[in-house]
């Protein structure tokens, strides 16, 4: 693998020095598995993945089991992790035109699901951007699911901002500017608009805030103004957004010494999740060093998280031989129930990469510290460690970053010893027998491998990185959002041929989109007594209603159904002053479906820009 030079401009002391010597069988363990984990990861992109027939270009599957469970959908967030990945890959490889097909196939795919309304709602007021999947053919996905999921936009945002940063680094600013950048600049908005509203976590189950989603929000918009910069244009609610996200970030930490994973809701966990390993490790920056305010991966703060997580799994069985500071398999938290509960290989691999990422910045920075917060990590690890800071050089450095070196590679370990023996990475790995368990092949799961073996190797591309500089943390935090302006990004075709070396310039500065749509938010109510299975849906001859299409009808939620009060409801912008007919359908557990009798209802939006109406009542039998 080739280092690049601008890594090692920041880097300059490190250079393979990191990893404790010795250790060829995982070595080559890796180099074979990163072989396979691009092949697999490549087979689950349409059109031509070997395992994606059926995907539209560019769109990502999850994993390509359709039954027990049915994967076979494109996720926002897991296809922007995957493409991180990709363009990171791309960006710190040899050149290679087959792969820049594939990120510029899923820039152009991203650019049309932004447009496609769906339960979340439409492009119209950004809200269908925190839609979580689609089906595979890139339509909407009709059926109840934990909506809005605020991380798939900053995802797609940082993953569309690294391949602008390539382009603008390889001669072809003027491409980043009017390709990708108006799908960037859409989840930007969305981004600054939305961050202050409960959403559903990555793991799609619990409604508040989540640190692998603010983590996540922060750097898309710090990443944001710096990319608008170079692109010469603005993104003037990155930069006044952005600190309140920081802010806010800081909120996470508990006086226990670990992250919460999950605030602002009543779920009864201790909130140690392998969430935050993943926050951390998808916002790294060896130019941050250890700051401790965007929980780098050798701040003490994310070294005592590491271990507050790692050690919850300890007690199960194909664990239980493991004392603290000796790896095990990993989990996404230990009250998780989805398949029993058990180690997931990519939150396995995190916990490897987090402490890969550390040792590099310690190399670069010929020197490690050990704080109050981080002992207890380091203490695990190897005796006697004090509070203090050890140089680079000497024995006790030597020691604990080969003890740190020996426990990351230990994931790995148990990633090879319970992957499937042809190196197939499924989602989970049974907590008692270490069979592969759930989904097969999981996209993420070889992203997840990818990066590690990146992390380990230090192979990290020029442009590597988001925030040069550490931030300053507001002293008061404010709830400020950004109503953001959203126009659907419609040049979506590359120029042939983007070879390193090109000779573009921007001849123009961009102006900011404003917002020109006057729009007013309908909720729809229907009064309907129902049994468990049974879910209500509405369909009307407007866009944001299904276009009277029965399939693209729009699910109302039961959040505040009682018995006393069977209420359905379902809320959407649609342009100020339509008009329009629609009615609720009941479609019951087997697919029957039960259409209200007529007349068709029929309502009137308020033509005032940002108003509110309400329309429903009972069912029509
Ligand atoms: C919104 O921001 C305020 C200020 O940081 C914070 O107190 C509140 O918990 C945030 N809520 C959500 C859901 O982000
Ligand atoms: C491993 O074998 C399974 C069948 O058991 C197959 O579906 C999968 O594609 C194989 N993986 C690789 C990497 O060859
Ligand atoms: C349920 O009721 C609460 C409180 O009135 C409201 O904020 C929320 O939006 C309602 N949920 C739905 C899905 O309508
Ligand atoms: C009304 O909506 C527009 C467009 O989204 C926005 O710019 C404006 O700030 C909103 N006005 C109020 C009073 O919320």
């Amino acid at each position: 693998m080739r280092a690049t030079t601008a890594v090692a401009f920041f880097l300059g002391a490190l250079q393979a020095t990191a990893i404790p010597t010795g250790l060829t069988s995982v070595d080559d363990y890796i180099e074979a598995e990163s072989a396979i984990a691009l092949e697999q990861l490549l087979c689950n992109i349409g059109a031509d993945g070997c395992n994606a027939a059926g995907a539209a270009a560019g769109y990502v599957i999850a994993s390509p089991s359709t039954a027990d469970p049915d994967y076979f959908f494109t996720w926002t967030r897991d296809s922007a992790l995957v493409f991180k990945t990709l363009t990171e890959y791309f960006a710190s490889h040899d050149y290679d035109p087959a792969l820049q097909k594939k990120i510029e196939e899923y820039i152009i795919s991203q650019a049309k699901l932004q447009a496609v309304s769906n339960p979340s709602g439409g492009l119209l007021d950004g809200s269908g951007l925190g839609e979580a999947k689609f089906h595979a053919d890139a339509t909407q996905f009709t059926g109840a699911w934990g909506r809005p999921q605020h991380d798939g936009p900053p995802l797609r945002a940082i993953a569309g901002m690294s391949y602008a940063k390539w382009l603008i680094a390889n001669g072809y600013p003027a491409t980043a500017q009017e390709i990708v950048w108006p799908v960037v600049r859409n989840d930007l908005a969305y981004t600054a608009q939305y961050w202050n509203e409960t959403g559903f976590d990555l793991w799609e189950e619990v409604k508040g805030a989540s640190f692998f989603t603010t983590i996540a929000q922060y750097r898309a918009l710090v990443e944001g103004s710096e990319v608008a910069a170079a692109l010469k244009t603005t993104c003037k609610a990155c930069d006044e957004i952005a600190p309140q996200i920081l802010c806010f970030l800081q909120s996470y930490w508990n006086e226990d010494g670990y992250i919460v994973s999950n605030i602002e809701t009543n779920v009864d966990r201790t909130g140690k999740d392998g969430n935050s390993i993943l926050g951390s490790i998808h916002s790294y920056d060896p130019r941050l060093g250890c700051d401790a305010h965007t929980f780098q991966p050798c701040s003490d703060k994310a070294l005592a998280n590491h271990k507050a997580v790692v050690d919850t799994f300890r007690e199960w069985p194909i664990n239980a031989a493991a004392p603290a500071g000796t790896a095990v398999g990993v989990g996404r938290y230990i009250e998780d129930i989805y398949y029993e509960g058990n180690p997931w290989y990519l939150i396995t691999l995190a916990s490897a990469e987090q402490l890969y990422d550390a040792l590099n910045v310690w190399e670069a920075q010929g020197s490690l510290t050990v704080t109050p917060t981080s002992l207890p990590f380091f203490t695990d690890l190897v005796e006697g460690v004090k509070v203090q800071e050890y140089k680079a050089g000497t024995a006790d450095y030597e020691a604990i970053t080969s003890a740190v070196g020996t426990y990351a590679d230990g994931f790995v370990n148990v990633v090879s010893t319970y992957m499937q023996s042809n190196g197939s990475l499924a989602e989970q790995f049974d907590k008692a027998t270490g069979k592969p368990l759930s989904a097969r092949d999981l996209t993420w799961s070889y992203a997840s491998f990818l990066t590690a073996a990146a992390a380990r190797n230090n192979v990290r591309s020029p442009d590597f990185g988001w925030l040069a500089k550490k931030p300053k943390v507001p002293c008061h935090c404010k709830a400020t959002t950004a109503n953001g302006a959203y126009v659907e990004a419609t040049k979506t075709t590359f120029p042939p041929s983007q070879t390193p070396g090109g000779d573009e310039t921007i001849t123009s500065s961009i102006p900011e989109p404003t917002s020109t749509v006057c729009l007013s938010r309908v909720t729809f109510n229907v009064l309907i007594e129902t049994v468990w299975g049974d879910s209500i849906v509405v369909v009307g001859d407007i866009e944001e209603l299904g276009n009277g299409d029965i399939s693209q009808a729009k699910p109302l939620s039961a959040d505040n159904y009682t018995a006393e009060n069977p209420l359905w409801s379902f809320k959407v912008a649609v342009p100020a002053g339509a008009s329009f007919k629609y009615h609720f359908v009941k479609v019951k557990e087997d697919g029957t479906i039960i259409e209200e009798a007529g007349p068709e209802r029929e309502y009137e939006a308020s033509d005032e820009c940002n108003s509110t109406g309400e329309t429903g009542g009972a069912w029509q039998n």
